[in-house]
């Protein structure tokens, strides 16, 4: 079975956050079960195209608008992932040193169509194509609509919904470069007065999913204006949890940490890790290490850190560490804590994947008190890691962290405040204290199974379920 994956992140190609670890895990798990899946995505010009050399699979022009654009298809001349990934490359256009901007209304509309002008030419038909938030949900139109793309209409498609926040809303005005359809059904491009490629999504898929079981049910009831879109098209969506590449995430063999450790060697690689982590970032070892890495957004509840953070540091003998980046006011107030907490707070703006692996392995206790998580894999690689997660109960952390209240293994808390967050914070270095329990915790949510087997099974009888 024949799968495309359409995305604009792919680690370790490109990545921004957890987009791109699901599209550079789940192929390989796909193709471990009888897929054969790949993944089309834009060649930019960063770290990863700049290092690797590609050879050329096809050339065309595409129309968009009144202008006709060039474009390239790309593959790696060689190959050591477990999937073949197709670049498209469009000169001027897509291979800019990022891969978001302020406006990439163009740069992700033309990917779209490339994408597809390749797809309609190439001699397989794939049995499945699969895309991946906003950046490609126009694909389920265009399939469905554009006379182009008549001869690929029965290929059964699927969204998969990372992140309902961002849709990719764009002017009316800006109809006329999407490949030419029947006017009357504009519509479905249309929410609220404009072009909503998430919703067009939404409307044309054959199959929506979200990444957790959970943010499905939320998104009913919170979808950043779809809300009304979910209900009415629930019969043919479902959630399926991501999984965690369980190679790439594993202290046994990850080249990025210190010490290696199994659950039998738990204490001293946690301890060669976390000393080195309080070295480098001149924190005190003997506290318990709490750490937070992602993105310094709204959505992870970024805003409230500082006073968050403030409060625990004053409340409990705690050492903290961020890895982060976003919102620059929340950056700056970040920095500054550094100046009362020296010795037991520190803060790396930036982003660095080596140091995330690090501090995955070498803490004790892992905080996402996130206002919205459809998934989540940060709390997943800590439990990998022998890392305690401290986490909200919204979305995908809902579905995979339980309480230590109520026999499971983290620390969870409801209210997303500044105060539930210290509270959250304090809960962690208590617990930390009871040595017995802590150790014999950390032993245990090593062993979680969260690798993608069981959702690569799902997402194959799910596409087994589409019919032509
Ligand atoms: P999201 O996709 O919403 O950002 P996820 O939990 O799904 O959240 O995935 C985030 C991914 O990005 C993880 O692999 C995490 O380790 C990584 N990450 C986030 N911020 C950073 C950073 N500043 N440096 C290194 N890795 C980061
Ligand atoms: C999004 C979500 C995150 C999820 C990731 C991968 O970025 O914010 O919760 O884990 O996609 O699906």
């Amino acid at each position: 079975m024949e799968i495309v994956h359409i995305s604009a992140e792919c680690y370790p190609v490109a990545k921004v956050g957890g987009l791109a670890d699901v599209v550079g895990a789940l192929p390989m798990y796909q193709n471990a079960i009888g897929c054969q899946s790949f993944v089309v995505m834009p060649f930019y010009d960063i770290l990863f195209t700049q290092k690797n050399t590609f050879k050329k699979v096809y050339h065309a022009t595409l129309k968009f608008g009144k202008e006709t654009i060039d474009f390239n298809v790309l593959t790696l001349k060689e190959n050591s992932l477990d999937f073949d990934i197709f670049y498209i490359d469009i000169p001027g256009l897509l291979d800019k040193n990022y891969v978001y901007s302020e406006n990439d209304t163009d740069r992700f509309l033309a990917f779209q169509i490339a994408a597809l002008d390749w797809i309609l030419q190439r001699e397989n038909t794939p049995k499945v194509i699969h895309c991946h938030d906003h950046h490609t949900a126009l694909i389920p139109f265009m399939l469905s609509q554009s006379y182009e793309y008549k001869s690929l209409r029965n290929i059964p498609t699927v969204l998969t919904i990372h992140n309902a926040q961002y849709q990719g809303w764009f002017s009316h005005e800006k109809v006329d470069l999407i490949p030419e359809f029947d006017f009357s059904n504009v519509g479905l491009l249309d929410w609220n007065q404009t072009i909503n490629p998430l919703a067009a999504g939404i409307k044309c898929a054959w199959k929506v999913t979200t990444v957790s079981p959970s943010y499905m049910n939320e998104l009913k009831l919170n979808a950043n204006g779809l809300e009304s879109l979910i209900k009415a098209e629930s019969s043919k969506c479902v959630g399926i949890l991501n999984g965690i590449d369980s190679e790439v995430w594993n202290p046994e063999k990850d080249t990025f940490i210190v010490q290696n450790f199994s659950t039998e060697t738990i204490q001293e690689g946690k301890k060669a890790n976390k000393d080195w982590l309080c070295d480098a970032f001149n924190l005190d070892p003997n506290r318990p290490l709490i750490v937070f890495i992602g993105r310094l957004v709204g959505e992870k509840g970024a805003d409230l850190f500082p006073e968050a953070f403030d409060l625990a540091l004053k409340n409990s003998d705690i050492s903290l560490l961020v890895l982060g980046s976003g919102m620059s006011d929340v950056e700056k107030e970040l920095e500054l804590l550094k100046v009362p907490f020296k010795g037991v707070y520190n803060a790396f703006i930036g982003y660095d994947e080596r140091l995330s692996h690090k501090m995955y392995a070498g803490a004790d206790f892992l905080l996402m008190p996130s206002r919205v998580e459809p998934c989540g894999l940060n709390q997943m690689y800590s439990l990998r890691y022998g890392t305690v997660p401290v986490t909200s109960k919204v979305g995908g952390l809902k579905d995979t962290v339980i309480d230590i209240n109520e026999g499971g293994f983290g620390i969870c808390h409801n209210e997303i405040t500044s105060e539930e967050i210290a509270n959250a914070i304090q809960r962690a270095a208590v617990f930390y204290k009871n040595t017995q329990e802590f150790e014999t915790n950390r032993r245990r949510i090593m062993n979680i199974d969260h690798s993608w087997d069981a959702s690569a099974e799902e997402y194959l009888n799910l596409y087994k379920s589409l019919k032509e």
